[in-house]
């Protein structure tokens, strides 16, 4: 039913660090609003992918994408029969986000959430902020959220049994977490339980050259306050990252060379989240040492795994 993550709308009382972050740091395209609303950044011939908008309080809602108006007509039925009361998103939402219709409903930790379709093609060529090969979009959507819920169960209910989501892998220690993909893209949605209040945890991106996101870090490491989770490779989707700070405390995962997975998916445990790197800042300092224990263990055992990318453009870009 759901396609991918189409769009993401970012509410921020931080407009104008995270327009400058956004452009000169990430290498999005910035098309401001009139009247200091915000901003649509672009990654590719969208007309947005991350919708920032101006407001008192930080916030960030999903958009994910379905392939027409019967199927968008069909996800509010599904919902609103598993008992989550769907509305019919305006006229002037739905031009602000360039999509032909949307709705929106709330999930068990209380996050708007819209499903859409129809995200119209830009005018114009994407043009990013500074020189880049691209982002990895397309079928795969914009990338992946991961979120912190203390609704667990009934989250994993909507995304799975109502929604579709299939599950990549899950982890029980030191939290639980499952991992869910809708397409190709390893996971499209991470849903943790921490015992910690219900937020975002962080938004990842992928670019389509290495380079792109090495110039990422050197620019994180001028200001290493930025770098809420340093360079590293997870375990599971293979991604090599870092986590920025965005300025609104949640993060963006900057990223390179995912894998993807198939029809032949198997489900997997997984030991620790990372193979190596990925020291998070943001940790106590026994959640950090024991994290640190699992990379000394994988490396011990000499786990390692290929890079497999199909994202690595071809041509130079000047
Ligand atoms: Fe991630």
């Amino acid at each position: 039913m759901i396609h991918a993550l189409s769009y993401v709308v970012a509410f921020t009382p931080h407009l104008k660090p995270w327009t400058r972050m956004a452009a000169e740091q990430i290498g999005l395209q910035v098309e401001p609003l009139p009247l200091g609303q915000g901003a649509r950044l672009r990654m590719d011939d969208k007309y947005q992918r991350l919708l920032l908008l101006d407001a008192n309080q930080a916030d960030m809602i999903m958009g994910f994408e379905v392939a027409d108006a019967g199927a968008l007509e069909a996800a509010g039925g599904v919902l609103a029969d598993a008992g989550f009361p769907v509305r019919a998103g305006s006229r002037d939402e739905a031009e602000l986000r360039g999509v032909a219709d949307f709705l929106w409903f709330r999930d068990p930790d209380g996050r708007r959430v819209e499903v859409a379709w129809g995200l119209r093609a830009a005018a114009t060529p994407f043009q990013p902020g500074r020189p880049l090969g691209g982002f990895r979009t397309g079928e795969l959507g914009i990338g992946h959220v991961a979120l912190i819920t203390e609704h667990f169960e009934e989250m994993c209910r909507l995304y799975k049994a109502v929604l579709g989501f299939r599950v990549s892998d899950r982890a029980h220690a030191p939290f639980r977490v499952e991992f869910l993909h809708v397409n190709a893209r390893h996971h499209t949605l991470g849903i943790a339980h921490t015992g910690g209040p219900a937020k975002i945890y962080h938004l990842m991106l992928e670019y389509r050259d290495f380079d792109d996101l090495g110039r990422a870090y050197d620019m994180a490491l001028e200001n290493p306050e930025s770098i809420g989770v340093t360079l590293g490779r997870h375990i599971n989707d293979h991604v090599t990252s870092f986590y920025l700070k965005s300025p609104d405390g949640w993060m963006l995962e900057l990223g390179w060379a995912a894998r993807t997975v198939g029809p032949d998916w198997q489900v997997e445990e997984l030991e620790g989240m990372s193979l190596w790197g990925h020291d998070r800042t943001w940790l106590p300092p026994d959640k950090r040492e024991e994290a640190r224990q699992i990379l000394k263990s994988l490396a011990r055992k000499g786990v390692r795994v290929p890079v497999v990318t199909d994202s690595q453009n071809r041509t130079a870009n000047p």
